[in-house]
């Protein structure tokens, strides 16, 4: 019990407590690409409106310290700080997701619905939505956890078994997800 209120206490000074407010405001920033609400405007950008604040979070800090690069995001995140990082988090992760398959749910790829879903919507927290994200979006990243560009313990070895017929399988389904995001009040 003590040790658990000791590493909430430091797990809270690590990390600033994000204020929904302004990172509307720093959306402004992100919404050519990403919309306001985080629904992608641009093919080769993801839908972040309903992720997580730790998936936003990791991944906003991984392109600040270039342990994730992109030629957009990099520019984007190198300036900001760990308080915008948790502002934008808020935002974003204060958004609903609905998803609807219109496929046969048997088409699913098995190997990815325990983390991901059938719907793609996540199963686990550390896990992001594949909703209705573009198979192009969600091919460039198999293919960059398999050549090691982008590295995660659970994703890259997944991918490095994934053929280029996998790879767009999966991509098609998830990417066939109808999907409406919405503000949470
Ligand atoms: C000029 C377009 C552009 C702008 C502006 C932009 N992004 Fe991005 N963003 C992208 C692209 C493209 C990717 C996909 C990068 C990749 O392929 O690895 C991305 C990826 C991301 C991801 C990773 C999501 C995931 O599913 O892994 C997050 C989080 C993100 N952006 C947040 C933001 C935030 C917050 C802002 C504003 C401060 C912002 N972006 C501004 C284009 C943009
Ligand atoms: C055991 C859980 C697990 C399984 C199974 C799994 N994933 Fe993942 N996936 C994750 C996690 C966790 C991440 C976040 C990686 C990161 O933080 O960079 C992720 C990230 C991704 C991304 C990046 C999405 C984005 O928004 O940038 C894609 C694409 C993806 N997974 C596709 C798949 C596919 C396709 C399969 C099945 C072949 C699969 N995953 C199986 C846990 C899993």
């Amino acid at each position: 019990m003590v040790l658990g209120v000791v590493l909430h206490a430091q797990g809270a000074l690590a990390q600033p407590t994000g204020d929904r407010a302004a990172g509307r405001q720093l959306a402004g920033q992100c919404r050519t690409c990403h919309g306001i609400e985080g629904y992608a405007q641009i093919p080769i950008a993801p839908h972040i409106g309903g992720e997580t604040v730790e998936y936003i979070t990791h991944q906003l800090t991984a392109f600040r310290d270039g342990t994730r690069e992109h030629e957009m995001m990099t520019i984007v995140a190198r300036n900001l700080t760990d308080q915008q990082i948790a502002d934008l988090a808020a935002w974003y992760s204060g958004h609903s997701i609905t998803a609807e398959v219109t496929a046969d749910p048997a088409g699913a790829p098995e190997v990815c619905t325990a983390c991901h879903g059938v719907d793609g919507l996540h199963l686990i927290p550390d896990a992001p939505n594949l909703a209705g994200e573009t198979n192009i979006y969600i091919d460039t990243q198999l293919k960059a956890f398999r050549t090691g560009k982008r590295v995660h313990e659970i994703m890259s070895p997944i991918a490095a078994e994934m053929t280029d017929e996998e790879i767009r399988a999966a991509a098609d389904w998830y990417a066939g997800v109808k999907i409406t995001i919405e503000q949470v009040d």
